[in-house]
């Protein structure tokens, strides 16, 4: 199906200025955590594994453009993504029944970006960035409280940003919106870089040195 066949909530040739659209009407809509997405990774064995993280941004437009969220480069989900560059995200909101569905290349954003990424938070987020080895056993509540003052103490009211925390950017290789139809006949569209799943499978650990190709959108079955 041509580009310009699409119409009303998935018009447009941008995706990432669809899923801007789609994110800013959910925001109205959803309870709370309009943002959470259900990450997924797989670890050395193959063996896929699923959280919930926040999306801090969308960023660019075309064939540039990225998803941005923050998280401990140690936890599983970090060592998970360095040492595959690769994830997948879903996005669900009840409120307007709609998903969208991305697998993309991950490498770490910029240090600086970060930084003011970590600046913006609240002091307490920023120590607590510094006290949770995330991911690792905890002997008890009691000791992660003790850690939390601490650092608050080593680090004062203006901590930096620990090397172990910092932002993932997806650049997708594949997204899909999709919107609730009657009668379960829900609207499926792909946006994909075909020829580059194709021809790069087996270089996916190759993140951040590849040349994404054009979209290419295909209407799905339901
Ligand atoms: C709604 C929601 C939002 C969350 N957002 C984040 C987030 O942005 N970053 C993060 O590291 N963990 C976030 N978490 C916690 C993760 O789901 C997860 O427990 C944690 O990151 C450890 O995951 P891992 O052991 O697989 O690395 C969130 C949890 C929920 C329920």
């Amino acid at each position: 199906m041509a580009v310009t066949d699409r119409s009303g909530i998935f018009a447009g040739d941008d995706p990432f200025a669809i899923a801007r659209r789609w994110l800013a009407e959910a925001e109205k809509t959803e309870p709370n955590d309009p943002s959470a997405m259900a990450l997924a990774t797989v670890d050395a064995a193959g063996l896929p594994d699923a959280r919930m993280v926040l999306l801090k941004d969308i960023e660019g437009a075309g064939t540039d453009g990225a998803f941005v969220f923050y998280t401990n480069y140690e936890s599983a989900k970090g060592v998970e993504i360095e040492a595959t560059g690769v994830a997948a995200f879903v996005m669900h909101w009840k409120s307007l029944r709609r998903q969208i569905r991305v697998r993309g290349l991950v490498s770490r954003v910029e240090s600086e970006l970060a930084d003011a990424y970590y600046d913006s938070r609240p002091l307490q987020s920023r120590i607590g960035a510094w006290a949770s080895r995330q991911s690792q056993p905890l002997d008890s509540r009691s000791y992660l409280m003790a850690e939390v003052a601490r650092q608050g103490i080593n680090h004062g009211l203006r901590p930096s940003r620990p090397a172990h925390w910092g932002g993932y950017r997806i650049r997708p290789i594949e997204i899909e919106f999709w919107a609730d139809g009657a009668f379960r006949l829900h609207d499926r569209f792909r946006w994909s870089r075909q020829d580059y799943m194709s021809d790069n499978r087996a270089n996916f650990r190759k993140t951040g040195e590849v040349t994404l190709s054009l979209w290419d959108v295909t209407s799905l079955s339901p």
